[in-house]
């Protein structure tokens, strides 16, 4: 229904505001960012690599920071997000995979922040070769 929308600010990793947003309840984090322009990553070079695994829990592109009060919301992450945030860069407390994040009535309002370094798994990622 029009007006019922649940806000969602995004910040920069210096806290700045980037936008404010409104989705749906069900919406997750990820498809809201694509939605509005906001890409996850930073680097708008590197747009064409954006959420490499498109929400399968594979890369840890979408990774956000939430605020501690929107953070204890959320039912616990999965383990295999678990183990998708151990490699991300600048992994908070209250980091979150917002492709893993779907937005309920009672997060309205929420602030999902940029972390303050990303990368992208499928690009930086690959093993030394020895010689
Ligand atoms: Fe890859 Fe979220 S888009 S883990």
């Amino acid at each position: 229904a029009p007006g019922t929308g649940i806000k969602v600010h995004w910040k920069d990793s210096k806290g700045n505001l980037i936008k404010t947003t409104e989705g749906n309840e069900g919406d997750d984090l990820l498809s809201l960012a694509h939605e509005h322009d906001i890409d996850l990553e930073g680097a708008p070079t590197q747009a064409a690599n954006l959420c490499a695994c498109e929400g399968s829990v594979a890369c840890s592109t979408c990774h956000i920071v939430l605020t501690p009060e929107h953070y204890d919301l959320l039912p616990e992450p999965e383990d295999d997000e678990n183990d998708m945030l151990d490699m991300a860069f600048g992994l908070t407390d209250t980091s979150r995979l917002g492709c893993q994040v779907k937005l309920t009535k009672d997060m309205d309002g929420i602030t999902a922040m940029l972390p303050s370094a990303t990368r992208n798994m499928f690009v930086d990622g690959k093993k030394p070769t020895h010689h």
